[in-house]
Parts: structure tokens; sequence; C-alpha cells
């Protein structure tokens, strides 16, 4: 990709468009070995090689993130007053990083985080049903009945049945223990259907997202960037 100096600086996190600048005039940034002071110059990133205060600074178009999602983070990339998920993305190179789609505060669990537009729409269209499994603890008691209900499709005032989704129970009783498998995101979902049939979610975390699958050596509030090979199969 072929970019203007300045900009390949600034998306690199190294400084806003007019800090960059200053540093160029001041003669603090190399490209390909020499110093180079006009901001203009256009470089292909893949091939120069880009010093700045002494240190090479590689060009990234794209970042993918795994985040362990924390309780009590909000789901936006800027908030005026609150942490989001974004800002626990302490090593990020880009400013234009985003979650793809959103977990509730109090939800737990796998969110990617990236900048990349397309692969968060494929991702997240409706038309694409793309599977997301979640485990919860439930109030009350997860019967067989609740299972039959929500593989026909719940009615949570969407003015049509929710998808067919798989419910697996792992453990029934005052307080059940499940997992459950959508196709669809619509806001609250999970918890939604559940109070459909009577009961409320206490603990919500998401294991699964496509192909994509929580790494469990996360503790909430860890991430790391995704493999080649996660990468590859979530395209
Ligand atoms: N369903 C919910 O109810 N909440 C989430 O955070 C995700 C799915």
């Amino acid at each position: 990709m072929r970019l203007r100096l300045d900009k390949y600086l600034a998306d690199m996190g190294i400084g806003t468009r007019a800090e960059v600048k200053k540093l160029i005039s001041k003669g603090m940034v190399q490209v390909n070995g020499e110093t180079v002071k006009r901001p203009e110059i256009k470089l292909n990133t893949e091939t120069d090689v880009v010093c700045c205060h002494g240190r090479t600074v590689g060009y990234e178009e794209y970042e993918y993130y795994m985040l362990n999602k924390p309780a009590g983070i909000i789901s936006a990339s800027e908030d005026r007053k609150e942490k989001t998920v974004v800002d626990l993305i302490s090593s990020r190179k880009r400013k234009d990083l985003f979650p793809v789609g959103r977990l509730d505060r109090d939800t737990e669990g796998l969110l990617l985080i990236t900048n990349d537009g397309e692969l968060a729409h494929r991702l997240l269209s409706p038309k694409k049903h793309v599977d997301k499994v979640y485990y919860a603890k439930v109030e009350g008691k997860v019967t067989e009945e609740d299972i039959r209900h929500f593989a026909e499709g719940i009615d949570i005032g969407e003015g049509h049945l929710t998808l067919p989704a798989d419910l697996k129970i792992l453990e029934s009783g005052e307080i059940s223990r499940i997992e459950l498998t959508i196709r669809e995101g619509k806001f609250h979902q999970v918890k939604r259907m559940f109070h459909a049939v009577g009961k409320e979610v206490l603990y919500l975390k998401r294991l699964k997202m496509g192909s994509l699958i929580l790494d469990e050596t996360l503790t909430p509030g860890e991430y790391r960037a995704l493999t080649k090979s996660e990468l590859d199969k979530i395209c």
C-alpha cells in the first residue's frame, strides 16, 4: 500500500498528524536510512523502512485482537467518561479499532477487536447467521421443554420468532448452567430469550463466534493478537 509519511506515522500511533509533521521537520524521521523532512512523501508500506526516534516503525494496516471482556466495561471504541473494551488493548498501534458487535456491560468473554470493517460486516451481517455460543448461569430450572422452545424459536417481541437456537443443559437446578448457540445478535438476546420462558440470566459469557473460540488462558481483561490460523479460518 502507498501512503504519505505523516499518515503512516499517525496511523501507527506515533502522534497526531500535526505532531508527526513536527517530528519530521525536526529531522527525527528516517526512511530507508535517509532523514526525510517532507511529510507528504509517499511510502510503500511493504518495502520502505521507517525509523522514528531511532526505532523502526513497521506498518500494520489491520490489527486483530481477541479480548476476554471483563464485566463492568462497555463495548465501545471510546467514551468520554468510561473505560472501553478498546482502551484495554494497551499495545494497540492503530487508533481506529472497534469491537465486532457488543456484549452487555455485565457480560464476559470473547470479543474481537479490530479495524477491519469488512470482516466485521461479514461476522455481524444478519444474513450470515454466524453462530455465537454462550455459557450462562440461569435462575430457575432449565428444562427439556425450554430446549424445545428455543429450537422452535422464541417470541422476544421482535414481531417474529428468534431463529432456532441450540440449548444444552449442563446442570439443571435452582440455578442452572447452560450453553446456548444463537445465530442472530439481537440486543440482550440471550437474556430476553430466557426472560420469555420465565427465567433470568445471572451470569453470561461468550465462548465462540463463528470459528473463533475464546482462549481460556486469557483471564477477564486480558487479550492477545489473533493467530494466523485463527485469521485464516475466520475470513
Ligand atoms: N445476549 C445478551 O443478552 N447479552 C449479551 O451481552 C450478549 C448476548
